[in-house]
């Protein structure tokens, strides 16, 4: 660390070698994360070493301070003895190379020593910055560096105890649009009710052919009318749900959630991990798609075919009603305890599979440096016990349902024992028919509470999926609106005042840009300098409204930007990243943004 200069840079961050570097190494400089990376490559102490451009980015002096201490003729890696091919356009380093190839389109144009390099190549490449050794007087040795210890940092586990309440169900329902839930539940509440009716008319057709046996048309008419109706309700039923509603509540969540994303604000944005958030847009997203719509279906058709069976057996024998309120009672102790642990174990499996997301989006994107390094074994090593611990929540959900369906079968199995031998001890006393129908129900009452009570409970278990969606659209901060609209010629002259600047990339984060004072006029150029790590790109940044101002005022054209819209700003300036950003697709979509017609025209 002290060889990459990275020794001053522990220095002045947060907590010291400690501090977590975020996705892709967010939280650290361009130039950080080349000497990081060039250190590390250092510590495996391989006796060959392939390094591509690894001082591009660094400023003169951390340059020439890292390439002495690492690669100059006193240099650890001379040192150690490796081997050292150094692919760079810097020509000022080559005097200190033992050979030089010189590349030109694809093919090798010279072969030597640096000296003898060939004019013509020299001068091209001439006028840039002199290449010196660095008076190594002035240097700290490694054993001074005082190192900042770290402050210990506490990663909280993000697996809390949470709740699906009313307001959750509030915001479930309200994706289905204006009405849908309510629509929904009455072609339901008629589905339930159709399947009672029809076995009332079975019951009173029994009855009226005792008495006049002629009326077998007007029997079979009725029945098949209302079997007409009830298919067709039941085909509208499932028609409005998984045609309509479920996938317009998803697609509307969904957009809710990926518009918070595109919304954030950037100084909120730091400790998000990609795993959790890709694991948001495709499970969670699909657990609502899929477990949250049945058991949304299953419940509501639970709840009124229950109520329409005890409706039926409190008309037919109130005896055998009696047995429904215990019933009801065991269920639903054996809901409350099932569920304590069903949600948790929801929300867990729900959480378990981000880790691995994570690992496996690093993964894609450190091909190069993973097989460079030789970490393909332990990073499919890591990977297993990932996808083993993702699998740990699943397994047991799986194991508490049985349990609960094994519970359940084993109440109604009881009580249908116990109400059979009710009903024969009073055969005597009753009407026949209306026992026969009472007894249908109980049988019938038993799986639909079962039904009711592992849907009900795979619903409020579901409903984790769209805790975590608010949650995350309620977490994520959105960019501020903007308190004044500034005229609409805003912006035409372009001249910067910043008095006083204190800035961080999180609103909890020390400032790192710290008292600046600048006055830019209109059509000025201006350079900003500094050694790696020291805040250029955060100047940048915080022009461009990513950074949270804590105090001071940074004004453009006599506006204040943090009172305007982040959105307006952007739209009158132009500003590159350090990182440059590309879109799937071809060279000319990259050039255009996407206005490929426009640029076909101009071309
Ligand atoms: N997204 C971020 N979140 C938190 N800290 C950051 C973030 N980006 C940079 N930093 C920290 O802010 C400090 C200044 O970084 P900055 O990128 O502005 O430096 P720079 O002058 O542009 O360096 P370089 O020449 O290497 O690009 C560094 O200590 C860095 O660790
Ligand atoms: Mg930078």
């Amino acid at each position: 660390c002290w060889a990459c200069g990275l020794d001053q840079d522990f220095q002045e961050l947060p907590d010291g070698i400690d501090t977590r570097v975020g996705n892709d190494g967010t939280a650290l400089s361009g130039g950080q994360k080349n000497r990081i990376s060039l250190a590390r490559s250092v510590y495996s102490r391989r006796s060959l070493m392939v390094l591509d451009d690894v001082l591009a980015g660094l400023d003169t002096r951390t340059e020439r301070l890292v390439f002495n201490r690492v690669l100059g003729p006193q240099g650890l890696l001379r040192k150690i003895g490796s081997a050292v091919v150094l692919a760079t356009h810097a020509i000022g380093w080559l005097r200190y190379a033992d050979t030089v190839l010189v590349i030109e389109n694809g093919k090798l144009s010279y072969r030597g020593k640096p000296e003898d390099a060939p004019a013509s190549f020299i001068r091209s490449h001439a006028g840039q910055p002199e290449y010196e050794a660095e008076d190594e007087s002035d240097n700290t040795s490694p054993a001074d560096i005082p190192m900042k210890t770290s402050r210990s940092s506490s990663v909280s586990s993000s697996i809390t105890k949470r709740q699906a309440n009313w307001q959750l169900y509030k915001s479930y329902f309200k994706s289905f649009g204006r009405f849908g839930f309510i629509n929904f539940t009455f072609l339901i509440i008629g589905f339930s009710a159709l399947q009672c009716v029809q076995q009332l008319v079975l019951k009173w057709w029994a009855g009226a052919e005792a008495t006049s046996p002629s009326e077998l048309g007007k029997w079979v008419g009725i029945l098949g009318a209302i079997t007409l109706i009830f298919v067709v309700d039941v085909f509208l039923t499932l028609w409005a749900g998984f045609i309509v509603y479920f996938p317009k509540s998803s697609l509307y969540l969904h957009l809710q959630q990926f518009t918070a994303l595109v919304k954030v604000r950037y100084s909120a944005w730091g400790g998000k991990e990609t795993g959790s958030i890709t694991n948001r847009f495709s499970q969670d997203i699909s657990i609502i798609d899929g477990q949250l719509a049945n058991a949304l279906l299953n419940v509501l058709a639970g709840i009124f075919d229950v109520i329409a069976m005890t409706s039926i057996i409190i008309v037919a024998t109130p005896f055998i009603a009696a047995t429904i309120p215990p019933l009801v009672a065991v269920f639903w102790i054996i809901q409350k305890i099932y569920l304590r642990t069903g949600k948790q174990l929801r929300i867990m499996d729900l959480e378990a599979k981000a880790p691995l997301c994570t690992h496996f989006l690093e993964t894609v994107t450190g091909a190069a440096t993973i097989k460079a390094f030789g970490w393909p074994k332990s990073y499919r090593e890591k990977n297993d016990k990932l996808l083993e611990e993702s699998q740990i929540p699943y397994y047991l959900l799986e194991s508490v349902q049985n349990w609960l369906s094994l519970v359940l079968n084993l109440v109604v199995a009881g009580l249908a024992t116990v109400t059979m031998a009710i009903v024969v001890k009073l055969r005597s006393t009753s009407d026949a028919g209306y026992v026969a129908l009472a007894l249908i129900n109980i049988m019938d009452i038993g799986p639909i509470l079962e039904m009711l009570v592992v849907a009900w409970t795979q619903l409020e278990t579901s409903m984790g999926a769209i805790a975590r969606m608010k949650e995350f659209m309620e977490d994520t901060p959105e960019e501020e609106q903007g308190k004044i609209n500034p005229p609409s010629d805003w912006m035409t002259e372009g001249g910067i005042t910043i008095s006083r600047l204190e800035a961080s990339y999180s609103d909890i984060a020390p400032s790192t840009i710290k008292d600046i004072n600048l006055q830019i006029k209109p059509g000025q150029k201006i350079a900003i300098c500094g050694r790696t790590g020291s805040g250029k790109s955060s100047l940048a940044s915080a022009v461009f409204g990513l950074l949270h101002i804590s105090s001071g005022h940074l004004k453009i054209d006599d506006v204040d930007v943090t009172q305007v819209s982040q959105e307006l700003l952007r739209s009158k300036m132009i500003a590159l990243p350090q990182d440059a950003y590309f879109t799937t697709g071809t060279v000319r979509e990259n050039l255009s943004l996407r206005k490929t017609d426009t640029l076909q025209r101009k071309k």
